[in-house]
């Protein structure tokens, strides 16, 4: 296979959900029918699921949770998938919404009960700020479910994006019956092999046959079916793949992971609408991935895999052309070349080493502390510099300062570095030194991490005193002078490592009461470099 078929059926994608929707369950029904996992509960995701890979962190173990996201690669029907896992519960950090920046398209997994949830809510305003495609599918149909038509009234409004319908539930909970394929004008049938999780293939029947739906999901669902779909089918979008592709389209697909219902068509149809591995920009114009000459970015570093090693893993993610494992690569903000050292790709239940990658794929290096999100590795005679990865607004903040003040080095160092992987974001107020740190966090479990590898890795234990801020903004205008800004008095004035103002608020209310009393003040809730 050449460069570019090899490109060219490469999908990688993310799963976002809210915790409980059905993340981790639908991710194993897919790596099931990808061959790349035998049983269920092999994924990794949640306090009671197996850990397969605990020689992670040390604190993963502890707290039986998985703190870190990884990457699962599996073959289906001639395609080559990469799923990035997004770490959510109490796990939900920064990482996950730059994992995001590595997808090129994202599934959201909503449960049927409950809608749009809060962690939904926010991953999806980082997934829209692309305009990748995003697909929905909405789970849990064998349980009591909100009306279909309000769901995707939800979808619409809150997201301001168009629903398509690829298929329409038939009931939910006890009277789930099934599903309508929208394009084939035929029903799937659900039934109690189902719900025993069977793999039983279900029934087909086309919408016409009235004697035969009659017969297998009853009269009155019949009825009902029939006028939902009149109504679907004039209320509804009319699909159209260029808005799928641009994210402005949602296709929406209903079903149960769990019950592994809907699950393969859902597989079958998102592949064929989705995009292969998508142009990425740089500093040097848009690189695209069939390009001979190969680049990738960073977009996450994981510290301390294997206590033993002060190692770190760095992922990165190809945007163009072909790794492989023995040649000299460019790293562009160390101005350095440089062999990967062990590249590696996870699947859910092992690693291993890779001795070739395409673009659209993930790795793993093992990492001394030289990489930087965001960082660029390309060939040295092409070199380009993939746009910085945004920095996202931390919502809990504390200041951490040091026990002992003979480790005030240590501190420092240590608190500087877990800065650098990402996962933490930290700020001073203009003119204090660096002993009282303020830390912001997207994830308040962040907390414990920085406090824990502060005292295993570098022998420092810390005071932490939460503070009540729960928005950042950057501030946008240049050159503002900041102290003379109307702010009211529990908002404080900070800034990041790169010397960037930044503005901490307790409500939206005074973000708003800023925004009102100082014309022309740009607030923006990530930043860009
Ligand atoms: P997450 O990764 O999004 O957090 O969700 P996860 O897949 O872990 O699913 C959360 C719970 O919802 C699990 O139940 C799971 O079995 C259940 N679930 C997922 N999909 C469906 C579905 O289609 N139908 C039904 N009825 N349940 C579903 P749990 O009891 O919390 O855990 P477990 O003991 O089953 O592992």
């Amino acid at each position: 296979m050449d460069l570019k078929q090899q490109i060219n059926r490469r999908r990688t994608f993310a799963i976002i959900s809210h915790p409980d929707a059905g993340k981790t369950t639908l991710t194993e029904k897919l790596l099931l029918y990808g061959g790349a996992i035998q049983t269920a509960g092999s994924v990794k995701g949640k306090a009671t699921a197996k850990h397969a890979v605990s020689d992670w962190m040390e604190l993963e173990k502890q707290r039986g949770i998985s703190i870190t996201s990884s990457v699962m690669q599996f073959e289906y029907d001639g395609y080559c998938i990469n799923i990035l896992d997004t770490p959510g519960h109490q796990d939900f950090s920064e990482d996950t919404y730059r994992t995001l920046m590595a997808a090129d398209s994202v599934v959201m997994v909503i449960d049927a009960a409950k809608g749009i949830e809060p962690q939904t809510r926010k991953l999806f305003k980082v997934t829209a700020m692309r305009n990748i495609p995003i697909f929905t599918f909405i789970n849990k149909l064998d349980r009591d479910a909100r009306d279909p038509f309000e769901l995707l009234d939800q979808l619409e409004k809150e997201f301001g994006i168009g629903t398509y319908p690829v298929n329409w539930p038939i009931g939910s909970g006890v009277d789930f019956k099934g599903v309508f394929d929208r394009d084939r004008r035929q029903i799937m049938t659900f039934n109690d092999f189902h719900r025993g999780q069977d793999k039983l293939q279900a029934i087909e029947c086309d919408i016409t046959d009235t004697e035969k739906l009659d017969e297998l999901i009853g009269e009155y669902s019949r009825r009902d079916l029939v006028d939902q779909i009149e109504l679907l089918d004039g209320a509804s979008f009319d699909f159209d793949l260029d808005q799928v592709r641009c994210g402005k389209l949602t296709p929406v697909f209903f079903g149960s992971a769990l019950t592994n219902f809907g699950v393969e068509p859902f597989l079958e149809n998102f592949l064929k609408m989705t995009t292969a591995p998508l142009a990425r920009n740089t500093k040097e114009g848009e690189v695209i991935p069939e390009s001979e000459n190969f680049s990738a970015f960073v977009f996450k570093i994981q510290a301390n895999m294997n206590k033993a090693h002060r190692d770190r893993m760095t992922f990165m993610r190809i945007c163009s052309g072909k790794f492989e494992r023995d040649k000299e690569y460019y790293h562009v903000q160390g101005k350095k070349s440089l062999r990967l050292s062990q590249p590696q790709q996870l699947m859910a239940d092992n690693r291993q080493i890779v001795n070739e990658a395409y673009a659209g794929d993930i790795i793993g290096v093992f990492d001394p502390g030289i990489f930087s999100i965001g960082d660029t590795v390309c060939e040295a005679k092409h070199k380009v510099e993939f746009e910085g990865i945004p920095t996202f607004a931390p919502e809990h903040f504390a200041v951490i300062e040091h026990k002992d003040s003979l480790k005030r080095k240590q501190f420092v160092k240590g608190v500087e570095q877990i800065a650098q992987e990402g996962a933490i974001q930290i700020f001073h107020e203009p003119n204090t030194g660096m002993e009282r740190v303020i830390v912001g966090v997207v994830g308040v479990l962040q907390f414990e991490v920085l406090e824990h590898r502060l005292k295993n890795e570098y022998n420092v234990d810390v005071i932490r005193t939460n503070m009540p801020y729960q928005f950042i903004r950057w501030i946008g205008n240049e050159g503002i002078d900041v102290a003379k800004l109307n702010l009211t008095s529990d908002t404080k004035w900070v800034q990041d490592f790169k010397g960037n103002n930044l503005l901490i608020f307790t409500s939206e209310w005074n973000i708003n009461w800023a925004l009102e009393k100082n014309d022309g003040l740009i607030l923006e809730d990530f930043s860009k470099n």
